[in-house]
């Protein structure tokens, strides 16, 4: 198995009693002591997680939702769905208005939030499988929210392009802007005191405070005075949802994905499910990229028309049939780009069914419990709202349903029917927490952050490991390449080179060239020195440590 005999020479040293990576290494930090002081890679995920919430809060934070996925060291598989849930009010024509689409209402304001998931998922994950408690999690990120940190450059570009936004809402300017409406710059301060005294709330009185108690009755008066739709009653109906994870085999691993309502363990099945029949290690750059990318728009044309909240609509487990892969698979043309101009049908579509800015962090630790943790409050900021008085960035995540069928999102994306607003519904995701094991042994936690590029970036990383035998930090620094169908544009990193980029040209993709997309973190074991490596993507700042 390449993965766990890649060579490690220069690539930094694993850990042997545990690791974590992350965007930030605050948060990062956060976790290691975690595992220090007696906790697992459970508990190292969560603090891990909280932390973000205090210095990466324009990504994730406990007043938007995550997906948690764990392997407990006795094997046993548990998926939390922490994603949020449309106020019980919302309804399928919330941001139609007069016949026509009020693109702004899903992205900033009281319409845009659902009810925040990710305290009760954290909650609900240390109660199955943490040794700390949450409040041993909370003080200490509520002590750096109380003494602040200084903003490093991706926080201060974040603020600079928000300010006229955080503007509209007095406590966000408060917190996250000057005196004088400037937003702050690298290296000052950001003190949190409100963030703070909410984490120790939560830390004194639980989770019930946050959803039945003095957090609720502040949102939902928030919302009242200021058009809102969510209510002390939808707080206190949130439930973090236990779902089966997706099991999926590529190349002789077990690939363990997060099913609906994220679209991302499907895709990233269904991705890799068609890419086991090409020689991957064999193929030239520019064929392999080719190839992958036609995958790419067959799994995005079925994501925009099949993929939603599957407590809502049938979301047929067909999609990831290995009969209907290699029917997809049968359409890609290995010598020029091929139109896809609809989604497909699986098979029993209606009858066998499943019962979706942004932050991967992955643990693991010696025991063998693994985590992998994506969570957000969708673009950066979420809806620009900060609760007075709580410090909780509120999220944007109800941009995630398709407002019409048809009309893109804030990534551009399509949905369907089966993705309309409902209330009680959970949006539609790409959130694709990963944990792949080989031999019923965990070998690789992984995901990313960036919308729809998630599941790209996941699966891309994926079989850097698998096929290419690449290290981890390899893995996460080559070049990527993300087609989610439509539009019908195959986004690629310049860092592969102009030639490559031409002759993929030719092949009849068109490009959109970047510098650089994604931020994927990973954990691996690597059975040749018996340690856990952790990696953060270089494109960005990180945190990749352990002991
Ligand atoms: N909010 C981005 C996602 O969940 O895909």
């Amino acid at each position: 198995m390449l993965a766990v005999q890649a060579s490690l020479a220069g690539e930094g040293e694993g850990f042997r009693h545990g690791a974590v990576a992350s965007v930030n290494p605050l948060a990062t930090a956060a976790g290691v002591n975690a595992l220090k002081r007696g906790g697992n890679a459970v508990d190292a995920a969560i603090a891990t997680a909280l932390t973000l919430g205090v210095v990466d809060g324009h990504n994730s934070g406990i007043g938007g939702g995550c997906f948690i996925l764990m392997r407990a060291a006795d094997g046993t598989l548990t998926c939390i769905d922490g994603r949020e849930t449309a106020p019980a009010k919302a309804h399928r024509d919330l941001f139609v208005i007069q016949g026509k689409l009020d693109e702004e209402a899903s992205k900033t304001g009281p319409l845009a939030s659902g009810v925040p998931g990710a305290l009760a998922a954290y909650d609900l994950a240390l109660a199955k499988h943490g040794k700390l408690k949450l409040a041993d999690l909370l003080l200490p990120a509520a002590e750096l929210a109380d003494k602040g940190f200084a903003i490093d450059e991706a926080y201060e570009h974040r603020l600079e392009g928000l300010a006229d936004k955080l503007k509209l809402f007095p406590a966000s300017a408060a917190i996250l802007l000057k005196p004088d409406g400037s937003p702050l710059k690298k290296g000052d301060l950001l003190v949190q005191k409100d963030l703070a005294a909410t984490y120790r709330a939560v830390a004194e009185h639980g989770i019930g405070w946050f959803y039945h108690g003095e957090f609720a009755q502040k949102a939902a008066a928030w919302m009242a005075a200021n058009g809102g739709i969510m209510t002390a009653e939808d707080f206190a109906g949130y439930q973090p949802k236990l779902r089966e994870p997706l099991h999926t085999r590529y190349r002789g691993c077990d690939i363990i994905g997060m099913p609906p309502p994220s679209s991302g363990g499907v895709h990233v099945a269904q991705i890799l499910g068609m890419m086991e029949a090409f020689p991957i290690k064999e193929l030239p750059t520019v064929k392999r990229i080719h190839m992958i990318t036609e995958a790419m728009k067959l799994a995005f044309a079925d994501r925009a028309f099949w993929l939603g909240d599957p407590d809502f609509a049938p979301v047929p487990r067909g999609l990831i049939d290995p009969g209907y892969l290699a029917d997809l698979r049968a359409r890609i043309d290995p010598e020029k780009a091929t139109p896809v101009p609809a989604h497909g049908t699986p098979p029993k579509p209606n009858d066998d069914v499943f019962g979706k800015h942004t932050t991967h962090l992955s643990t693991a630790d010696a025991e063998g419990n693994w985590v992998a943790l994506t969570q957000t409050v969708n673009t950066a900021f979420g809806s620009k709202v900060i609760i007075p008085g709580t410090g909780v960035v509120m999220n944007n995540e109800m941009d995630d349903f398709s407002a019409q069928p048809g009309a893109p999102n804030a990534f551009k994306l399509v949905g369907a029917e089966a993705n309309a607003v409902a209330g009680g519904k959970r949006p539609l995701s790409s959130m694709s927490p990963t944990i792949v094991l080989k031999d019923g042994k965990p070998i690789l936690s992984v995901g990313a952050a960036g919308g729809p590029t998630i599941i790209s970036q996941t699966l891309l990383a994926i079989s850097n490991i698998i096929d290419l035998g690449m290290s981890p930090k390899e893995a996460l620094t080559a070049p990527r390449f993300h087609h989610q169908w439509a539009p019908d544009l195959l986004k690629i990193e310049s860092a592969f080179g102009e030639e490559t980029l031409k002759q993929i040209e030719s092949l009849g993709h068109t490009l959109d060239r970047s510098k650089g997309f994604g931020a994927c973190q990973c954990v691996m074991f690597d059975d040749g020195t018996g340690t856990l490596v952790p990696a953060h993507d270089p494109r960005n700042a990180g945190g990749a440590d352990g002991f």
